[in-house]
């Protein structure tokens, strides 16, 4: 079987990966792209860029590149109101908050055509909730649950408060449902892993780019914990 993809938003969240590839080596795509070895298991790291569009992009370069399975890791907004800044959310069902086919009768977000969500591969979301325990100090909590995602960033309590009733998600980030759509259009098998970065309310902007250095350190931690299991 292929290299593990990983896949990650920002720069900053997938440079300290990239920090410990062996071999690496950048790889056409229509995102920066670079194949090599993380602790010895061969990688496709994706840095994918922000929102729905760029997530399918990513995740089709790296299925094209071979990868036998893509695990996204990166930062969402709490959507749950028992959740807090730190905690970690394995998503085990995505929906596109965004889509509105109402007028044809269809759900809100659902996206015409497509399932009402995605879920992801058993066994990487298994494996991810086990990872994130062990990655993550015990004061932190590691829960399994939905993820929306949409082209919006989140700053409203409203419109999070919304998203969760609506959906009952705990997380709202920018790429998951995404990738989920993609990866399932693409038959690969992917889960996605979120630290909670802000609470997706006013205060999002502020807590949002202090959050994401200590953020990358969780994700490098995520993605060599994985490796090295699967
Ligand atoms: N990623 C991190 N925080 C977010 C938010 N509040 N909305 C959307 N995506 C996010």
């Amino acid at each position: 079987s292929g290299p593990i993809g990983l896949m990650g938003a920002m720069e900053s969240e997938v440079e300290l990966i990239q920090s410990y590839l062996v071999d690496a080596h950048p790889i056409e795509g229509p995102c920066p792209l670079v194949g090599g070895r993380l602790d010895g298991t061969d990688v496709l790291l994706a840095q994918c860029g922000v929102g729905k569009v760029n997530a399918a992009l990513a995740a089709s370069a790296l299925a094209q590149n071979g990868a036998s399975c893509i695990i996204f890791t990166g930062v969402a907004g709490a959507a749950g109101p028992d959740l807090d800044i730190g905690d970690v959310v394995v998503g085990n069902r995505f929906v596109q908050h965004d889509a509105d086919g109402t007028a044809f009768d269809d759900p809100i977000g659902v996206v015409p055509g497509e399932p009402r969500s995605w879920q992801p591969d058993e066994r990487l979301h298994t494996v991810l909730m086990g990872c994130a325990a062990r990655v993550f100090d015990a004061r932190r909590r590691v829960v399994s649950g939905t993820i929306a995602s949409g082209d919006q960033f989140i700053g409203d309590p409203a419109k999070v408060r919304w998203i969760h009733d609506t959906f009952g998600a705990l997380a709202v980030e920018m790429e998951g449902a995404a990738l989920a759509q993609a990866a399932s259009h693409l038959h690969v098998p992917f889960a996605v892993v979120r630290v909670l970065s802000d609470r997706a309310d006013g205060t999002a902007v502020t807590d949002f780019p202090a959050f994401l250095a200590q953020a990358a350190r969780h994700d490098r931690d995520l993605a060599r914990a994985v490796v090295a299991e699967l």
